[in-house]
């Protein structure tokens, strides 16, 4: 394990127990809760190592409905990788909405 996924599983249990607001697609909100994807989203050209070396789509810029399809897509299994159904599986539609309200409002992220 490297820091990266110490520091996103970190953020996803404290995005977790912060996660309680209701407002839809708050980009503010969103920001908050993008701890966990930094690890890995943050980094340009960044490119995971494990099962094997692999991409990170950059995520600021594309059109939030794109990203909330894709978070909801991982998170039923129609779209299958291992780090991002497990994010997925955490998050609720509400902080989907946010998250894709943030990064798609981020010109680079
Ligand atoms: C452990 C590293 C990692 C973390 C943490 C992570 N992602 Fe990902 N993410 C990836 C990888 C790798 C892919 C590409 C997977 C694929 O091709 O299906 C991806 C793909 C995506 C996609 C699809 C992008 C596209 O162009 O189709 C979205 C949306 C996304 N992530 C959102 C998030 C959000 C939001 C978070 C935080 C809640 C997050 N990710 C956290 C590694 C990560």
């Amino acid at each position: 394990m490297n820091n990266a996924y110490q520091n996103w599983f970190l953020g996803a249990v404290l995005a977790a127990a912060a996660s309680g607001a209701w407002a839809a697609g708050d980009a503010a909100a969103g920001k908050g809760k993008t701890a966990m994807c930094q690890g890995c989203h943050g980094i340009p050209g960044w490119k995971t190592a494990f099962p094997e070396v692999y991409h990170v789509p950059k995520l600021g810029g594309q059109h939030a409905a794109y990203i909330v399809k894709a978070l909801q897509a991982y998170k039923s299994g129609e779209r299958s990788h291992p780090s991002m159904q497990g994010i997925a599986a955490g998050l609720s539609d509400q902080d989907m909405a946010d998250l894709a309200a943030y990064y798609a409002g981020a010109a680079s992220k």
